[in-house]
């Protein structure tokens, strides 16, 4: 049994984010939406090193002068004014992803974590199935090693869902050790015409953290 722990691999999650800050967010301090702040581990590091215009943290464990909340519902509603959405989740931010894909009307960031939970313990969710068009009685026929595999694939087929009304302009994956994955993505709503996908949904390249160990 693996437990849970808020910062698995900080260094890659940092590198990561540091990497879109630099590239899409110069000009501008962003505005964040932290939807899963736990301690607040990630954005105390970025915020010494990067301008905010505005940081939101949201979580569902009640915490001093945090609002005790479901970032999803957030969300889920139109009109939410952030253009960074940091989804840093222990297990799947697939309800999350999908709440916040019809809300997205500007340019927006987005980081994904994936996490696994050991090896025994992946289950592939409702919206992972739907991404890989795959019906629910059959996965329970499914041997582990196949769900395990499936499970690798779903994050591309889920990521690519956001291309029916959006450009997915960059999708980036931090290297890690494997027990949970780290995606962040560059959202641009759609304006009629133009390619759909600018990139294949697929990770393509990763962010080296500089041969440092994991912590
Ligand atoms: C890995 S920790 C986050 C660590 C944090 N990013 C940091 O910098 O320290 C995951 C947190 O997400 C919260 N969480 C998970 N699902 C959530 C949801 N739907 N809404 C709000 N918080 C959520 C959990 O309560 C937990 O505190």
């Amino acid at each position: 049994m693996t437990a849970k722990t808020d910062n698995h691999d900080p260094t890659a999650k940092l590198e990561l984010r540091r990497y879109f800050l630099r590239k899409y967010h110069a000009d501008k301090p962003p505005d964040v939406l932290d939807c899963c702040q736990g301690g607040g581990l990630l954005w105390r590091e970025l915020r010494k090193e990067f301008d905010v215009a505005s940081y939101w943290g949201l979580d569902l464990k009640p915490k001093k002068g945090r609002l005790k909340l479901d970032s999803v519902r957030v969300l889920a509603q139109i009109g939410w004014p952030q253009n960074i959405v940091d989804v840093d989740t222990y297990g799947s931010p697939w309800k999350h992803w999908e709440a916040m894909l019809p809300n997205v009307t500007r340019p927006v960031t987005v980081f994904l974590t994936i996490g696994y939970g050991g090896p025994n313990r992946i289950r592939l969710g409702r919206y992972e199935l739907l991404a890989l068009g795959i019906s629910l009685p059959r996965i329970h026929q499914m041997s582990g090693a196949i769900t395990h595999k499936l499970a690798e694939l779903a994050i591309t087929y889920c990521v690519a869902r956001c291309c029916d009304d959006i450009i997915l302009v960059e999708a980036v994956e931090a290297v890690s050790d494997g027990n949970a994955r780290y995606i962040g993505v560059r959202l641009e709503p759609r304006n009629g015409s133009g390619p759909v996908c600018q990139t294949e949904p697929q990770p393509k390249h990763s962010i080296d953290v500089g041969g440092q160990p994991h912590v």
